[in-house]
C-alpha cells in the first residue's frame, strides 16, 4: 500500500513562529544565504527575486548589494513572515505574499537573478516552479539555491521518527522525511536541464549548527518548518509528542549540546543567452 503524499501546510504559521524564525535565522541560515549571494556575484543595478524570502533578512542584504539602481522583490506564502519583512521595505526592496507555484503576476525576463535559500525542499513539485523561474529570468540570468539533499537524518529527525512510530502517534499517517521533498544531485541536474537551464553547478558543503539543548533544537525546527514540525497530528496530541521527542533527544545527548551536522546542496544555473 502506498502512503498518501503529505505536503507542507501553509496555514499553520503564527506570529509567534514568525518572530522566532526572525530571531533564529539570524545566524546559520543567514550566513548560508550570504554565501549564496556572494557566489552569485550580484552587482549594483541588478533585479533580484528572492523566492521564499521568509522574514526578509537576506533580501535586505541583497538590496544593499544591488543598491538603489537595482531592485529586490521578496515573496513568501506566509503572511506573518511577510509582515515582518515589510518592516525592511525601501524604495528598491519590496515584499509580497506569493508562492513559487504561481509566479503568474511576474513578467517574462524581468529578473537578472532568482534565488531560493533553504526553500527548494519545501516544494513538492519542482518542474512547475523551475519553469516559472526560467521564464522570469532574462536570457543569461542566474538561478542560485541552497537546499538539503536526501539521505541524511539529524538526531532530532531520528528522535521524531522514533516517537511518531509509537502509539498513539502511529495512528496518524506520517511522512518519512517530515514534509520535505529533497532531491539528490542527479535528480537536481535532470530537473534543471529539463527546465532549460545551462551551466549547472552543484556543490555539497558541510554545514553544522549547535543548539544548547534539545528544547532549543526543537524550537528552531518548529520556526523553520512554519508549524509543520508536528502539523500532521491532531492538535491535542502535539504537545505530548513534542515533549516525548524533547526527552528522547535530550537522552541521546545527555548534558552535551545538540550538534546538527549535514551537507547542504548549493546549486547554480543559468538561463541560456538568446533563450
Ligand atoms: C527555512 S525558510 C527560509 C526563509 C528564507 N529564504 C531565509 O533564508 O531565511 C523556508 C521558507 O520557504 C517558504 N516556502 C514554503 N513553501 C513555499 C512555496 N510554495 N513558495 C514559496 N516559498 C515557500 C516558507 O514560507 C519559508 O519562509
Amino acid at each position: 500500500m502506498t502512503s498518501p503524499t503529505i505536503t507542507p501546510q501553509l496555514d499553520l504559521d503564527s506570529e509567534q513562529l514568525a518572530r522566532a524564525y526572525e530571531r533564529e535565522s539570524a545566524t546559520r541560515q543567514f550566513e548560508s544565504g550570504k554565501r549564496l549571494v556572494g557566489d552569485l556575484a550580484l552587482v549594483p543595478g541588478e533585479r533580484v527575486l528572492d523566492v521564499g524570502c521568509g522574514t526578509g533578512r537576506l533580501a535586505e542584504h541583497i538590496a544593499d548589494i544591488v543598491g538603489p539602481s537595482g531592485s529586490v522583490l521578496g515573496i513568501d506564502p506566509l503572511v506573518e513572515r511577510i509582515a515582518i519583512a515589510r518592516g525592511r521595505s525601501r524604495a528598491h526592496l519590496a515584499f509580497e505574499v506569493g508562492d513559487a507555484r504561481d509566479l503568474g503576476g511576474l513578467s517574462d525576463a524581468s529578473f537578472d537573478a532568482v534565488l531560493l535559500n533553504a526553500v527548494f525542499h519545501w516544494l513538492p513539485d519542482k518542474a512547475g516552479p523551475l519553469a516559472s523561474f526560467i521564464r522570469v529570468l532574462r536570457p543569461g540570468g542566474r538561478l542560485g539555491l541552497t537546499t538539503w539533499p536526501p539521505g541524511q537524518r539529524t538526531m532530532l529527525q531520528q528522535a521524531r521518527l522514533e516517537v511518531l512510530a509509537e502509539p498513539p502517534f502511529d495512528r496518524h499517517v506520517r511522512p518519512a522525511d517530515g514534509v520535505l521533498f529533497r532531491v539528490d544531485e542527479d535528480r537536481m541536474r535532470a530537473l534543471l536541464g529539463q527546465a532549460g537551464f545551462t551551466d549547472i553547478r552543484i556543490e555539497l558543503r558541510p554545514a553544522e549548527q549547535t543548539f544548547a539543548d534539545a528544547e532549543a533544537a526543537i524550537r528552531y525546527s518548529e520556526a523553520s518548518a512554519f508549524g509543520n514540525f508536528l502539523g500532521h497530528l491532531p492538535v491535542e496530541l502535539r504537545a505530548r509528542a513534542r515533549e516525548e521527542i524533547r526527552r528522547q533527544l535530550q537522552a541521546k545527548v545527555g548534558d552535551q549540546p545538540v550538534v546538527r551536522r549535514e551537507h547542504r546542496m548549493v546549486v547554480f544555473a543559468r538561463k541560456p543567452e538568446g533563450a
